[in-house]
């Protein structure tokens, strides 16, 4: 039945299957490491994250958990940085403004400074105020809880986020 034309005709398409396959993959991963050598992939998400810092410098900063960078957080910057809030933010404990009261801010529950109407949109996404929770939603307040009214574009900087949030949780021992 299979005389030697026909092996030889398996053969050869086989080889020629093989061949192709080969082919394949060697174009397959010529074109991934293209995009994603050296880790450049990567490196760009962090510069859009982290604008104005040098790119290396944010990477690493980056890396950090929130733990590390609450641990080496700075009170008194995080002061200064309380100056973006104040147009909206009262400190005393119950002084309601544009803004909810933040004084004891850290590990209160979500939505609940006496007498503020909230929109709603932060308790749908949390329940307490972490300084994990705060420190994402700081970052990008409405990209966090879609339809919050605070109308805050956010900080870029993880370390502006640890040290305000730092700050806010001195304020009340
Ligand atoms: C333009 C005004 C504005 C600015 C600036 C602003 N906020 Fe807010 N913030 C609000 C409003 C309004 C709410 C209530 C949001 C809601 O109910 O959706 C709010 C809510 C919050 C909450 C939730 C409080 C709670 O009781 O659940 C926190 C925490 C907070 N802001 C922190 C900050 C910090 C820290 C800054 C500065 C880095 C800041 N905000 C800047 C207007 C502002």
């Amino acid at each position: 039945m299979f005389d030697t034309m026909t092996i030889t005709k398996i053969l050869g398409g086989l080889c020629g299957a093989l061949l192709f396959f080969l082919l394949g993959s060697w174009l397959a991963s010529g074109l991934y490491s293209m995009g994603g050598g050296h880790g450049e992939g990567d490196q760009a998400a962090y510069v859009i994250e982290t604008e104005e810092s040098g790119s290396t410098e944010a990477a690493v900063v980056e890396g950090l958990s929130v733990e590390e960078l609450m641990a080496s957080a700075d009170i008194a910057k995080g002061a200064k940085v309380f100056a973006k809030c104040k147009a909206c933010h009262k400190l005393e404990d119950g002084a309601n403004a544009t803004g909810p009261y933040l004084y004891g801010v850290v590990g209160r529950a979500v939505d609940t400074a006496v007498g503020y109407s909230y929109s709603g949109a932060l308790e749908a996404v949390v329940d307490v105020w972490t300084p994990e929770n705060l420190f994402h939603f700081l970052e990008n307040p409405k990209g966090f809880a879609p339809g919050t009214k605070m109308g805050f574009s956010g900080l870029k900087k993880p370390e502006d986020r640890a040290n305000v949030i730092a700050y806010l949780d001195s304020l009340d021992n």
